[in-house]
């Protein structure tokens, strides 16, 4: 089948490049010259384990495309993507802006019927807002074209998005619109063989699921560290209580691993969008409004930690701290509201120096924080600890996941160890001779 996608950021590449690999024949679209110029020339944007082979493969063999002449792109296809970003306005609803000028670009293009697909994460009542906006660009012209809008949000995550996009748990199509529901079960066939993963609904629920999912996953984390609190408080350790319920399935494994607060494109701006449509329909989103602030509240828990174990502010000036990962989260070079920004500030603002290591996110590092005297980045574990007090693990990177201690002991100053993700026993760590603070583990 023939399609086309706007946008070629996290959602719009991984997914065309996935659709591509199955035998679609895919044209990305994007506005930035410069991305489609390095695309064509099998230059990623971004890292993303096993996209890179998978983009210059298809682009080679003619079936994954890119383009900025969206005029173009929609003329051939008879599936239209809508994947560009939807980043927090001031007041925390989705800014609609790219979706919306997107739907125009369509409007003024379309020649002949296409279904067009929201992908990007939007809010309830969007879709409706593209049509209406299609629409109007179309009757602008004088012209008649059948065209469907089928919300059908995407869930896969950073670091395993190739992965997810080409076994997804679920597919969830939005439409009441049987035609348009059948199309999309063709393209969507290569990904659906061995059970029905189609999840068929109306275009609003399709909507809400989106976020009602990143919702629900940030409520997980959120409990888990607030429990962390509370084990600190009360001399228990966080680590047991955890193990000690995972195995409910009710309550299951995944996402109740305390931390250092979860960050990333999604979950602080899909909470916050979600609690903003709650309030705009006269509701008052309690829990919604807790989760983030019990996250804003834990992204300074590490730097607690310090104060806690230095006895104050006053005597961090002049002092150095290696800080290994600063990417949201492992396997990506992502830093957007990371843990490890707030950290980093948090230490600046004391007078201290930091020396930090990032497997993939130095590059990104360099270009948010610029040249200053109080950073330096590092290119190896090894190298952040020269000449560093103390160190602070923020990004569960594997390679971090079995330092040697004693070698630790030796380098560090003040031989302290602050851990944001719980990585190690502090039986190991203190068995070295070293200081241990974790996430909720009883002090
Ligand atoms: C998230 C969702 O997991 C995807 O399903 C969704 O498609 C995506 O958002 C999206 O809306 O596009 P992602 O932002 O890539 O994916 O990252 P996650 O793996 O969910 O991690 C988010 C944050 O939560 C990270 O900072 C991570 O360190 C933190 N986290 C995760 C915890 O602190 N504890 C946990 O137990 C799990």
């Amino acid at each position: 089948m023939h399609v086309a996608i706007f946008g070629t950021g996290y959602v719009g590449l991984v997914s065309g490049t996935c659709l591509a690999e199955v035998g679609h024949e895919v044209t990305c679209v994007d506005v930035d010259q410069g991305k489609i110029e390095g695309l064509r020339q099998g230059i990623i944007p971004i890292y993303e384990p096993g996209l890179e082979p998978m983009v210059k493969a298809n682009h080679a063999e003619g079936r994954l495309k890119f383009t900025t002449d969206a005029g173009e792109a929609i003329a051939g296809a008879e599936i239209i993507f809508i994947a560009v970003g939807t980043p927090p306005d001031e007041d925390g609803s989705a800014d609609l802006q790219y979706v919306l000028a997107v739907a125009r670009t369509i409007g003024r293009h379309l020649q002949a019927p296409a279904i067009v697909v929201d992908k990007s994460t939007v809010p309830v009542g969007t879709a409706d807002k593209v049509r209406e906006t299609i629409a109007g660009e179309l009757a602008a012209r004088g012209m008649d074209v059948v065209f469907d809008v089928v919300s059908n949000p995407e869930f896969l995550k950073e670091g395993a998005a190739v992965e997810d996009c080409m076994r997804p748990d679920r597919i969830v199509l939005g439409s009441s619109n049987p035609a348009s529901i059948e199309r999309l079960r063709k393209l969507y066939a290569p990904f659906n063989r061995s059970h029905d993963r189609i999840v068929v609904m109306d275009v609003r629920s399709a909507e809400l699921t989106k976020y009602a999912a990143n919702a629900m996953l940030a409520t997980k984390i959120s409990f888990m560290n607030e429990i962390a609190r509370i084990a600190e408080a009360v001399g228990a350790d966080v680590e047991h209580v955890r193990r000690g319920i995972g195995s409910d399935p009710r309550i299951g494994w995944h996402f109740i691993y305390p931390g250092a607060g979860y960050g990333g494109s999604c979950f602080p701006k899909d909470v916050q969008a979600l609690a903003r449509t709650a309030a705009q329909n006269g509701l008052d989103p309690l829990l919604l409004k807790a989760v983030e602030a019990v996250n804003e509240r834990q992204k300074g828990h590490l730097f607690e930690l310090v104060l806690r174990h230095y006895g104050g502010a006053a005597v961090l000036r002049g002092k150095t701290f290696a800080i290994w990962g600063l990417a949201f989260k492992p396997d990506t070079d992502d830093m957007r509201e990371a843990s490890s920004r707030r950290l980093l500030q948090q230490l600046w603002d004391a007078g201290a120096k930091v020396r930090a290591f990032d497997p993939e996110a130095c590059d990104e590092a360099r270009r948010i924080f610029g040249q200053r005297p109080d950073l330096v980045l590092c290119d190896a574990a090894e190298q952040a600890l020269e000449g560093a007090d103390a160190l602070a693990v923020v990004t569960e990177w594997k390679q971090f996941r079995s330092p040697d201690f004693a070698r630790l002991r030796q380098v560090l100053g003040d031989a302290v160890l602050f851990d944001g993700r719980n990585l190690y026993e502090p039986e190991d760590v203190e068995a070295a001779g070293i200081a241990y603070w974790a996430i909720g583990r009883g002090r």
